[in-house]
């Protein structure tokens, strides 16, 4: 498993040193920095979808979440306007989680396992997974999330490395960086199948009932 100084090192950037609040910690410990990783993501090349891509998409929300939203990876309009989520599932989405009392910006952090458009909307690769994987770390390492949701089969298989089908990953809580994580489906997909709304319905009370207990 990557450290935090293994992601920013692969990321080019250095630490940033804060000191913290409390007058008992001798030493601080080095913060990545937000401007630095948006930066770090709009100039990025690790992978072959800097080629394709209009931009690099970070996430959106709120630096303090307890949740964290992750999904695949940006589509054409995520591509365009450089926010996760803002296409017909993105909508879907933001009803999911106003379903459990949450709204996008409060309390929530959205963002995908690739930070670029894979062209034509193709599956991630392994090499671009990777490659991004450091991106990701560094959001869970500023964000300190209570709680993460993955949606849909490749943010789900991708994070708990494994290739499990979706239907025996959900239901349970899993860990991903030691954070708790809830498998739910997709809403690009709960809009091509109705009737899987209810469990996704049922993912959601499980992640807002382990939320109540952390
Ligand atoms: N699908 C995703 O997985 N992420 C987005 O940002 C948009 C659609």
């Amino acid at each position: 498993m990557l450290t935090r100084d293994d992601v920013f090192s692969e990321l080019g950037i250095g630490p940033v040193w804060r000191l913290r609040e409390t007058p008992a910690a001798p030493c601080s410990s080095p913060l990545p920095d937000w401007d630095r990783l948006a930066d770090a993501v709009a100039r990025c090349t690790a992978c072959k979808l800097h080629a394709t891509r209009t931009q690099g998409v970070l996430g959106v929300g709120d630096h303090n979440a307890d949740w964290l939203v992750i999904g695949e990876a940006p589509g054409a309009d995520e591509d365009a306007q450089g926010e996760p989520f803002v296409g017909q599932a993105g909508k879907l989405l933001d009803a999911m989680l106003a379903s459990i009392g949450l709204s996008r910006g409060d309390n929530v952090y959205i963002t995908n396992v690739l930070k670029s458009r894979p062209p034509g909307n193709r599956n991630p690769e392994p090499d671009e997974v990777a490659a991004c994987r450091p991106y990701l770390l560094a959001q869970i390492e500023l964000i300190r999330p209570k709680l993460i949701l993955a949606l849909g089969r490749f943010a789900a298989q991708s994070l708990l490395d494994t290739d499990e089908a979706i239907a025996r990953l959900r239901g349970r809580v899993h860990r991903f960086q030691n954070v708790p994580l809830v498998v739910t489906y997709h809403p690009a997909y709960l809009l091509r199948n109705l009737p899987d709304k209810a469990r996704a319905w049922e993912d959601l009370c499980l992640a807002r009932r382990t939320m109540q207990t952390l």
